[in-house]
């Protein structure tokens, strides 16, 4: 193994007065924009469409974002044409080229940090420290894998006398970004860029709760110089144009982050093969997850509280990242309960954009009424030990604990994607892991443990893509945590990792006998 060097983009330190007036201003600044329109970038235009679609602010929910014009089938076919022009010319640019349009957004976007930090919090309800994150993991995905890149073009050779071989890589063709509004800004990006850089043309068709951030990425790739038909920005109804993309012969690799169905029915879709298609789709989803926190008898609880309060409930619960289920080993099953119970209860919930606010409201009406339906699911199977006034103006849902929870029960199997724990007991570590491993999903898991064998074992047998040990299990930082799961929690190596940019390259072998 080698060390990576790789230098992440710093967070914001808002203990520092003048910038958080900079945000504040920032933040002012952005309301006074809100309520535009935004239209889809097909073929290097920005183009009218028949129909549009209110974005709102989920915590303020009077509020109108933006308008996001949503392509039509005829449009999606538009983009595709235009996509497959662009790519003769494309395929054949320098890696290094490329890899500086990445860096030139990558700078760009920290120019901007302020301000899409604003978009952020205000069009899906995330406090500004957390936007702020997303901000840094962008510019990181793009900063990496324009490295990345660089790497992977200077290729392997192989040369004995009388023969030479190269082995090197080629993009694969036409990539469909279909983007998540959880992450609406880092993991759009980080998708986005990876099959720009590896030469493939790329249709982003973001989440609809998030289309004007992702309208703010267009805004800044076209800035940093991508050519037109290569990058467009589609947003559109999923089950209409985001279906006729997926299905259509000439798409190569699909990118989606999002929920299982979804993922699931993208992958089937995919396998078939069309009239005309004359190749395999290659299909990176990152689904959900159902991830545990196990804390042990030697765990140091005041760091397991706070760790398991900003894995539940950072973002409401809506990470895929998130912990829905702390499994507790039986002798301090009670003094950890009511620390955490404590602990969450401190919790300021409101809108995003008030300084003071931890939590803020989920993302719409129609999460909002799926996670009631989960703790009306837990109440009938456990016992309800925290639930919190629910502050009116948006699509709120407080901080919500159950105690009491068995392993089989729907809030211990099934992912909610809210701000919902569901506490276990376990009776020693062996039982707390195989309950952990216990899900159809592996994405994270965490460990509170000062005991070296727990560690150890927790290391080998804890099946999730990400354990952290002793921390938080949200907030992956690019290459030093390269994040992704398997099981069903989707298909594909990680994002911010090595092998990420491989999944948007065929390799090749050139042998000349000399
Ligand atoms: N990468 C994010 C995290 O680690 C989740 O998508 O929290």
């Amino acid at each position: 193994s080698h060390p990576d060097d790789f230098q992440g983009a710093p967070d914001t330190d808002y203990a520092d007065t003048e910038k958080r007036t900079k945000a504040e201003e920032a933040l002012q600044k952005v309301k006074q924009q809100l309520g535009k329109t935004y239209r889809p970038l097909i073929n290097g235009e920005y183009v009218e469409t028949a129909n549009y679609l209110d974005s709102v602010n989920p915590s303020r929910d009077s509020e109108l974002v933006g308008k996001v014009g949503q392509i039509s089938v005829k449009q999606a076919e538009e983009a595709m044409n235009a996509a497959k022009t662009a790519f003769k010319s494309w395929k054949k640019t320098p890696a290094t080229y490329r890899a500086n349009i990445l860096r030139k957004a990558a700078d760009l976007m920290e120019e901007r940090r302020n301000e899409l930090n604003a978009w952020i919090c205000l069009e899906v309800g995330k406090i500004i420290p957390q936007a702020d994150g997303e901000v840094s993991e962008a510019i990181d995905f793009c900063r990496y894998y324009a490295r990345e890149m660089e790497r992977l073009d200077s290729g392997i050779n192989y040369d004995i006398a009388g023969e030479n071989n190269r082995y090197f890589y080629q993009p694969k063709g036409i990539a469909v970004v279909i983007s998540p509004w959880n992450f609406p800004f880092a993991i759009a990006t980080g998708m986005t860029v990876a099959a720009l850089v590896t030469g493939n043309c790329t249709l982003l068709k973001p989440a609809a709760t998030s289309s004007v951030i992702a309208a703010k990425i267009a805004e800044i790739l076209v800035d940093a110089g991508i050519p037109k038909g290569v990058f467009q920005y589609v947003p559109g109804k999923g089950s209409e144009v985001g279906s006729y993309l997926v299905e259509h012969k000439d798409t190569h690799v699909i990118a989606f982050t999002g929920s299982r169905e979804v993922g699931c029915r993208i992958y089937a879709e995919a396998a078939k093969l069309k009239p005309g298609q004359k190749h395999l789709k290659r299909v990176i989803a990152e689904m959900g997850g159902k991830n545990a926190i196990v804390v042990d008898e030697s765990a140091d609880l005041d760091q397991a509280v706070v760790g398991v309060v900003q894995s539940a409930f950072g973002y409401s619960g809506q990470k895929c990242s998130a912990c829905s289920r702390v499994i507790v080993l039986s002798n301090i099953y009670d003094a950890f309960l009511e620390r955490l119970v404590e602990a969450t209860k401190s919790l300021n919930v409101g809108a995003s954009d008030d300084p003071s606010v931890q939590m803020s409201s989920v993302i719409d009406a129609t999460a909002r009424d799926r996670i009631l339906e989960y703790i009306e699911a837990g109440k009938q199977q456990s016992q309800l030990v925290l639930e919190l006034p629910t502050p009116e103006g948006g699509y709120y849902i407080p901080p919500t604990i159950f105690a009491g929870v068995e392993p089989d029960h729907t809030i211990a199997q099934e992912e909610i994607f809210g701000p919902v724990l569901a506490v276990i007991k376990a009776d020693n570590f062996d039982t707390a892991l195989e309950i952990a491993n216990g899900t159809d999903y592996a994405l994270t898991g965490g460990l509170y443990s000062r005991t070296p064998s727990h560690i150890e074992q927790a290391s080998g047998e804890f099946e999730v893509g990400n354990l952290y040990i002793n921390r938080n299990i949200t907030g992956a930082i690019v290459a030093r945590q390269p994040f992704g799961g398997f099981k069903l929690s989707g298909v594909g190596s990680k994002a911010g990792g090595p092998d990420y940019l491989l999944q948007f390259l065929d390799p090749r072998v050139v042998t000349e006998n000399i």
